[in-house]
């Protein structure tokens, strides 16, 4: 029997990524023995460190920065696995040193030898890590498989995000490709998948003949912190809309598929992406809101006059049989009121007002939350009678939370599920090539819209209060078509802004 042996590179192995979330996540997984027997971890990184100093940076880091929370047995035995490589993304040579310490690792197994690179360094240098792992020798399968998980932002607009995908698939093929988005780990994106298509009761509405629209939250409360200088290059379409809301909306929207194997499951996701109408630049700046949070001028590394929007609202149509005209509104920012990521489905009010009548009465629409975070659950709004007499109405809610839906199961973190998966060479959680570029696709011609002088009057940057739900101008989006932001999840009191 041949002896399979798996190793994960890490290449950028001292940044903040390997350190709040990769480490943890292996190390929580290999205490739950998720893990391929005998896993090693190989960080690569330009710091002058030995094995043991890494582990004990990582000991240090991975507790201060990352809330790791483990045994210091528990972790001398899985830190035993871990080990340092310097290095330089840029230098060939460092790659070559990183082979011959792979190899030398192997050495002894004359079985099958795997390798899972993770891209966890800065985006400008993805290009040259894939060539020089593919110059070095690294990324040939000769006696075992190869797969790179990529980090996003995966380019910076379409033109860019395909030159990466061509400089990628010159060395790997498209199967050995995890372009990762860590929305898709959470457990409650993919409950989505669960609750629509493992029960019978809620498909057969999931259509323009019952629901009025969909709402899409990401909000949070923190503002850019010390990644000002990215932030400020990249802003909230290309930081969160362009990958996370996107995803979330291709959920929501995707036909079932036959099977829930990989391609069919992002065949579906693709046709979605491929629907989302494409405005002309007036209809586009008219159903956009940008804002920018009061302060962020001041924050490092963000330019004085910086036009970076730290805040998005839009209306975006899906243009099929199931959605045609059933607008889909995203928002998202940093410095908002509360960290809360919902998507909200309001369905369309009763045809007719039996219980009260005249002409002011306002029915109620059922209002389903599907909460993702921090409240993660399903809420469904519905009328209830009033005890006593008449026919008085009140809208309830009818709640499911993991926590105590699940005591004993804490809910896993994104980084756990998706590197599991990668090892295991499932994809469907991962974005494929060209999902990638359809979602540029969409949000390109925006940016490029907001980006032109001439817009600043019909799409101004509004400036918002950290602490606040964003511009005011988002409100009026919904307003103007009649409707409002609705909070669902958790224990907001307050609907709208
Ligand atoms: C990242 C963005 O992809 O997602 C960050 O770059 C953002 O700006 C983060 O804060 C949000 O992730 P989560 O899991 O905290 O909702």
């Amino acid at each position: 029997m041949t002896e399979e042996s798996t190793t994960v590179v890490i290449l950028g192995g001292t940044g903040d990524l390997a350190l709040r979330k990769l480490v943890p996540a292996l190390f929580t997984l290999a205490c739950k023995g998720h893990l391929p027997q005998g896993l090693r971890v190989v960080a690569f990184a330009r710091r002058d460190y030995s094995d043991d100093r890494y582990r004990e940076y990582m000991w240090n880091g991975a507790r201060e920065i990352g809330g790791l929370a483990a045994r210091r047995d528990e972790w001398e035995m899985f830190a035993g696995n871990m080990y340092y490589v310097s290095g330089d993304i840029d230098d060939p040579h460092s790659f070559d040193r990183l082979k011959h310490r792979l190899d030398g690792l192997d050495k002894g197994e004359d079985g099958t030898s795997n390798r899972l690179y993770y891209l966890s360094v800065a985006p400008r240098l993805f290009e040259t890590a894939v060539k020089n792992i593919a110059a070095a020798g690294l990324a040939n399968e000769d006696n075992g498989w190869r797969r790179a998980v990529i980090e996003k932002p995966f380019g910076h607009d379409l033109e860019s995000a395909q030159k990466l995908n061509r400089a990628v698939q010159e060395v790997f093929d498209e199967h050995q490709v995890y372009r990762i988005d860590h929305y898709l780990g959470k457990e409650t994106v993919q409950n989505l998948l669960v609750f629509r298509f493992a029960n019978a009761i809620f498909e057969p509405i999931w259509n323009r003949n019952y629901i009025d629209n969909v709402q899409i939250t990401v909000a949070e409360s923190v503002s850019v912190g010390d990644r000002g200088g990215y932030y400020d290059q990249s802003g909230v379409v290309r930081d969160m809309v362009q990958n996370h809301l996107l995803q979330l909306l291709t959920l929501v929207a995707m036909e079932p598929p036959n099977v829930a194997d990989s391609e069919s499951l992002r065949n579906k996701k693709v046709e979605v992406m491929q629907a989302i109408r494409r405005p002309d630049r007036g209809e586009l700046l008219r159903s956009a809101v940008r804002g920018q949070y009061e302060g962020y001028l001041g924050e490092d590394g963000v330019g004085e006059d910086s036009m970076t929007p730290t805040y998005a609202a839009m209306r975006l149509f899906v243009d099929n049989w199931r959605w045609r005209d059933v607008p889909f509104y995203l928002r998202t920012g940093k410095a908002m009121a509360d960290k809360v990521s919902e998507i909200v489905i309001q369905f369309q009010k009763p045809p007719h007002s039996l219980f009260q009548r005249g002409p002011t009465v306002d029915m109620s629409s059922n209002v389903l939350g599907i909460c993702l975070q921090p409240d993660e659950g399903v809420h469904m709004k519905f009328q209830v009678k009033v005890p006593g007499q008449g026919m008085e109405m009140e809208t309830m809610d009818m709640a499911f939370h993991y926590d105590s839906g699940f005591q004993e199961e804490s809910i896993p973190e994104a980084y756990e599920r998706l590197l599991q998966d990668a090892l295991a060479g499932d994809a469907s959680l991962f974005i494929r090539k060209d999902h990638i570029e359809e979602a540029w696709k969409i949000v390109d011609p925006l940016l490029e819209a907001w980006s032109d002088e001439r817009s600043t009057a019909d799409a101004p940057l509004h400036a918002y209060r950290p602490g606040s739900w964003g511009p005011t101008a988002a409100d009026d989006l919904l307003s103007r078509d009649g409707r409002t932001w609705q909070h669902v999840c958790g224990s907001h009191e307050a609907n709208g802004a």
